[in-house]
């Protein structure tokens, strides 16, 4: 059987930097974030019993890395079918892999449902969810619709992610803001295992229970200039984990300052607008639907910037009658 399923990438407004069990990807902290519409892969898998390997197929290209984490995933749904069969995938992303855009993200939590469905398994939102995150953590986050939290959990099976509002919940905007399409030098898992070398690592833990519990309040309450600070310091803090970890991480590049300050401009100008950052260049800018057109403009008038992508919240991961092939 074949099967599609799409997919929406997703912000972090905390977290997942570091892992307490590799294996399994059981992080070291919970976290908590929004799909974004305009951010999707799209994924269709094929079981079929005329294949000698798996025949794997991303944004046209075949990448040995990729691939190969791909088959370890497909792996997983051949041990619950209980069948060693080989696949068919073909995966397309709406935007540049690999570019701290998330890709891996949307592109696991695809890949699990469209798996799972092509396998004829029947799963649960929190079993797909469990199985994203073994292919890639923050895909678990892609698997609800809206907002999400994601429990770190101790063992497999509560380390999930699940929606704690749905995403007309509240407008609330993501500008993402290119400023490199390059593929980034060190891989997001790589920086995920050298985490707990910074000396901020713990202070981070001892804290994150309370950020989780505010940061869910504010979301609740929609008191959005306490959640922009709480999420912009949040960003700032996985940045300075980064500098401080062996071998140090610095993904910023001259114009990620240049929009962080801009933002910084616009509010003090009276605009409320926030930014937060994963493990790459582009800055995220958090604002409400009612500001888009004002800060969109003012972050297209820097020179540097290749492209603004704006997002609104959205579903998770879908299944889709179109197939790719
Ligand atoms: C900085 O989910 O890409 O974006 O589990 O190794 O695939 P792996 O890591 P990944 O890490 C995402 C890190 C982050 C923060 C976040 O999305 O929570």
């Amino acid at each position: 059987m074949k099967a599609t399923a799409k997919a929406h990438s997703n912000i972090a407004f905390i977290k997942y930097w570091g892992r307490k069990e590799e294996t399994l990807r059981l992080p070291s902290n919970g976290s908590i974030s929004m799909n974004l519409s305009n951010l999707f892969t799209t994924t269709t898998v094929e079981f079929r019993s005329d294949l000698n390997k798996d025949d794997v197929l991303v944004n046209g290209e075949e990448n040995n890395a990729i691939n190969s984490r791909i088959s370890k995933h497909l792996d997983r749904i051949r041990m619950l079918l209980q069948k060693n069969i080989y696949a068919k995938v073909i995966s397309q992303n709406s935007f540049a892999a690999s570019a701290g855009l998330a890709s891996s993200a949307s592109g696991f939590a695809a890949l699990t449902v469209a798996g799972v469905a092509a396998a004829g398994l029947h799963l649960s939102e929190k079993e797909l969810s469990i199985l994203a995150r073994q292919g890639s953590g923050s895909a678990c986050r892609s698997i609800p619709d809206g907002f999400v939290e994601w429990l770190d959990g101790n063992t497999s099976e509560d380390s999930y992610a699940y929606k704690l509002f749905d995403q007309s919940y509240w407008d609330l905007c993501d500008i993402v803001t290119v400023i490199s399409k390059e593929k980034k030098d060190v891989p997001t898992s790589t920086g995920q295992q050298t985490a707990s070398s910074s000396i901020f690592f713990q202070t981070r833990l001892n804290n994150i229970a309370q950020k989780i519990k505010t940061c869910k309040n504010l979301i609740k309450t929609k008191n959005f200039d306490e959640f922009g600070k709480l999420i912009e310091m949040e960003a700032l803090e996985l940045h300075t984990i980064m500098f401080t970890s062996w071998p140090s991480l610095i993904y910023l590049e001259p114009t990620s300052l240049t929009v962080m300050k801009e933002v910084k401009k616009l509010r003090d100008e009276g605009i409320s607008v926030y930014f937060t950052i994963d493990a790459g260049p582009n800055i995220h800018i958090i604002c409400q639907a009612k500001d888009i057109d004002i800060v969109q403009k003012r972050i297209n008038s820097i020179p540097e910037i290749i492209e603004t992508i704006v997002n609104q919240p959205s579903k998770g991961t879908y299944l889709l009658e179109d197939h790719l092939f």
